[in-house]
């Protein structure tokens, strides 16, 4: 057989017919795109970082459970010790682990609709049935709706993000409370933007036996270095620890997670002026006739209204500005723009460009 013919045959269908998972090229621009925080530490914490780096052993294997962040990690995000902790490669790599756990068991996975993409792509990816369940017009759980939809899927598995992405609201906790109680799949609330708001479920985790909890610190300062957890009930972790890769929390990370936490009251004063800037950008954009949907995360959802997304996406990378345009991404989201809060000079040149593309 030629190569060619090899890769149809050995390559299944729904991997060929597939994409790649696409990220714009952000050389040279500001990058209002990805829900990063846009502060660094202080250049003596970069210099004291270089130096614990410089005396990793990268010769070792690293410590596969990443021991040494535990203890500080649960100080700072005040996690009993009635609760177990999991390490991922970002916690896109816990999702597909998660999902993983269902290849073959012909059990589905359920999320909101519209939210986090990578719920579906690697549920695709695993050949693991999705079912999307609509959220209700003001972008909340549509409780009597999903609860239909729960019967017919029969879930093993559900995530929440809480608050949303793309949307940014948190899901009523009444409603989501309903849902808990009235399925037996597990639940994993996603915490990826707790830093953000007031709302935090950790405790689910103790209270509902079908409850975990998951959380990042890429949306905290740490997009770069991949790190990721699920914390939930002893008997949950040490299931899906039996199908984590060994060493997938590599030294590197290890040590950058380590030093960021002795770093926590700096991150702590950057999201906050981040939440800060969330305000100001949001009176701005309203001052200018936009509507921006209510955001309890790093970033804000704008209806353009009068104005073409698209356009005034095109026209930002010409004035080096890159935002998330979610126009065409789902049929709620048309015409919206998705603009992650920068530092105050982001959003500066953001509305410097932003009024000169709608004067023109
Ligand atoms: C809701 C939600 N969950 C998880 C993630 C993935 O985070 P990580 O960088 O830890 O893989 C994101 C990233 O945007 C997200 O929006």
């Amino acid at each position: 057989m030629t190569r060619d013919e090899l890769v149809r045959t050995l390559i299944p269908d729904r991997v060929r017919q597939g994409a790649a998972y696409q990220v714009p090229d952000a050389t040279g621009m500001i990058k209002l795109d990805a829900m990063e925080n846009p502060y660094t530490l202080p250049k003596p914490m970069r210099d004291e970082l270089a130096h614990r780096l410089a005396d990793c052993a990268m010769n070792r294997y690293p410590d596969p459970h990443a021991m040494a962040i535990c203890a500080p990690l649960r100080r700072w995000m005040g996690i009993p010790d009635t609760l177990d902790l999991l390490f991922g490669n970002g916690s896109d790599e816990i999702i597909g682990l998660l999902i993983s756990n269902l290849i073959g068991t012909g059990r589905s996975v359920c999320a909101p609709d519209p939210s986090f993409v990578m719920f579906e792509v690697l549920a695709d990816q695993y050949a693991v049935p999705f079912r999307a369940l609509p959220l209700d017009s003001e972008f909340d759980i549509d409780s009597d709706g999903w609860m239909d939809s729960l019967v017919e899927a029969d879930p093993a598995l559900i995530f929440i993000p809480q608050p949303n992405n793309p949307t940014g609201n948190l899901f009523s906790k009444d409603r989501l409370a309903k849902i808990v109680e009235s399925t037996q799949a597990l639940i994993v609330i996603d915490e990826a933007y707790t830093a953000f708001t007031d709302a935090d479920y950790l405790d689910w985790a103790i209270r509902y036996p079908n409850v975990v909890v998951m959380r990042t610190l890429s949306k905290v300062g740490l997009a770069g270095s991949r790190f990721g957890m699920l914390i939930g009930h002893p008997d949950w972790i040490v299931e899906f620890d039996k199908i984590r890769l060994p060493y997938n929390i590599n030294v590197l990370t290890q040590t950058v997670v380590q030093f960021a936490l002795e770093c926590a009251p700096t991150l702590e004063e950057q999201t906050g002026k981040i939440r800060q800037e969330r305000r100001r950008l949001t009176t701005l954009l309203e001052e200018r006739g936009f509507s921006v949907w209510p955001s309890e995360a790093n970033f804000v959802v704008v209806d353009c209204k009068m104005h073409s997304a698209r356009s005034l996406f095109e026209g930002l990378k010409q004035y080096q500005i890159l935002v998330k345009c979610l126009d065409g991404s789902h049929p709620r989201l048309a015409n919206t723009l998705r603009l992650t809060v920068g530092a105050p000079e982001e959003s500066n040149a953001l509305f410097g460009a932003l009024d000169q593309l709608v004067s023109s």
